[in-house]
């Protein structure tokens, strides 16, 4: 519409591209992967990765799959088990299936049993669990990297140790897209060096549910600033399970990371030799980082820089420009849009609305972008962001220091699954966190649905039909329609949040 948009659309459309593939093989994945690890149907596990196979061989899905965060819910999920309505019955079945899934760790990590775990455990072991999410090896002395078989000869070693570089641990579906690597003992019997390096060897991977933005960042990309950062640049990556597309679209991060070229070591020819390596990625909270368990002290905050310095974002903070004829004395505020479910059916009216407030107004279509750069400076130029709960929300660490968010929350009891994913790590990143929940006259459910129906009576009885009902009804054939004066008061409440006009 209005010429102010006509910039916006088009930086927002190509991020939309390239960010609604990746998207839609990430939610297949998480789809799949919430299907598995919620359905009391053990044997949809099967068909679901088969369908999901497909899918990544196909690349060019439709965007009804592309469902955002919603794995972030299993994430919420795994992280709030007690306190959220329980989007299943959890049966005893599935509760097994997380139990041995969880397995994982013990076999990945192959100390034999648990005596000799402990053992290890208290005499610095190579390999351990570094969270809950994750297990990280570090050695040093003589490394020996054979990226062909996803081998890491090292001496001096007492045992040999196997694991699997992805912060999903207990996640035997995102796991089944990870590659295990292989950490054993040698006498000077490895095979010759064929590259020498100074740098630490870094081995991580980009299988598992990769290509959703909110696990891009949480599954991997703030893990690997969590284990990278310290070295200054002096480490290399070495990236199992490695796509082209995906490493190009966040190179520039790698790039602030290490001095090094990325290496797509499963193809790689080369005995690479390192002093030292770290296997596994660390995590420590959902799109977080907890500064008193890194070594250096790194934070969320300096992820951020990082980003900034990364992508050339210019605004550290929401503070209007110091120019008062500056356009930008106007705060900006970003709608970001979705196609296909979770729709703002009123888009235009919210723009107009937003307005008349004194917004300078952006929308941005995160479905058919392929650069990040261009979409991090359109989201770093807002002071409020504003969207229906999705992993386009994952564009949040982009905000200035003191901008709004504001998630919008589709009918259905979903604050559970908005707080997991957006609402808890906006403290962190010292973005204020506001929340406008759709309310039954604002859902196009109510249309769908006669007004008696459970689906709109009583949403807790459709969680508890699982998690592939709660998504098939609330996600997917959910469209919202925000009742422009309550949403106009949340936008006051923003606007009151940010520093423009305060001091004027
Ligand atoms: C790597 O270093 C070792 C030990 O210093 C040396 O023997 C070997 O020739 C070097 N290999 C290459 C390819 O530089």
């Amino acid at each position: 519409m209005k010429s102010n948009r006509n910039l916006s659309r088009g930086e927002g459309r190509r991020l939309g591209n390239v960010a609604l593939i990746a998207f839609m093989l990430g939610s297949l994945l998480l789809l799949s992967f919430i299907r598995a690890r919620f359905s009391p149907i053990g044997k949809t596990r099967e068909a679901i990765k088969a369908e999901e196979q497909q899918a990544m061989r196909k690349e060019s899905l439709k965007m009804e799959t592309l469902d955002t965060a919603d794995e972030a819910s299993a994430s919420a999920g795994e992280e709030e088990e007690e306190t959220q309505p329980k989007p299943t019955d959890s049966s005893g079945s599935s509760g097994g299936a997380v139990g041995s899934d969880g397995g994982v760790s013990s076999t990945a990590l192959n100390p034999g049993d648990a005596a000799t775990y402990h053992h290890l455990r208290l005499s610095k072991p190579v390999c351990y669990e570094s969270s809950r999410r994750s297990d990280t090896c570090e050695a040093a002395g003589n490394v020996r990297v054979q990226g062909r078989v996803q081998t890491i000869h090292i001496s001096p070693l007492e045992q040999a140790w196997k694991v699997k570089p992805y912060c999903r641990k207990h996640d035997a579906f995102a796991l089944s897209h990870v590659k295990e690597w292989a950490l054993r003992p040698h006498h000077g019997d490895a095979p010759h060096c064929t590259i020498n390096s100074s740098a630490t060897a870094f081995v991580l991977s980009t299988g598992g549910f990769t290509g959703n933005l909110f696990h891009d960042y949480t599954d991997v990309l703030i893990p690997a600033f969590i284990t990278a950062h310290r070295y200054a640049g002096e480490v290399q990556f070495l990236v199992s399970s490695f796509k082209s597309w995906w490493t190009n679209k966040y190179l520039q991060i790698f790039q602030q990371l290490s001095k090094y070229e990325v290496v797509d070591i499963d193809n790689d020819e080369e005995v690479r030799c390192y002093p030292s390596v770290v296997v596994g990625p660390t995590f420590h909270k959902e799109l977080g980082v907890d500064a008193s368990k890194t070594p250096s002290g790194s934070s969320m905050e300096d992820f951020r820089s990082l980003l900034r310095d990364a992508f050339g974002l210019e605004r550290a903070t929401a503070t209007p420009s110091g120019d008062r004829w500056d356009i930008r004395r106007r705060p900006r505020l970003l709608i970001i849009s979705r196609r296909n479910s979770r729709r703002f059916m009123n888009e235009r009216a919210m723009v107009d609305m937003a307005m008349s407030l004194g917004f300078d107004v952006r929308v941005g279509d995160p479905d058919i972008s392929t650069d990040v750069s261009k979409f991090a400076r359109l989201v770093n130029s807002a002071d409020v962001m504003v969207g229906v709960h999705g992993a386009g929300l994952t564009n949040m660490v982009f905000l200035p220091v003191g901008a709004v968010l504001i998630q919008v929350v589709p009918y259905g009891g979903l604050e559970w699954l908005a707080r997991g994913t957006f609402k808890e790590p906006s403290a962190d990143m010292q973005v204020h966190y506001l929340e406008y929940i759709i309310q039954m006259d604002e859902t196009t459910l109510s249309e769908q649905y006669p007004k008696d129906d459970p689906v709109l009576k009583d949403p807790y009885s459709i969680h508890k039909q699982g998690w592939n009902a709660l998504k098939t009804v609330y996600l997917d054939k959910q469209n919202v329609k925000p009742h422009l004066g309550r949403l106009k008061n949340t936008f006051m409440e923003a606007l009151k949040l940010l520093p423009h006009g305060q001091s004027n």
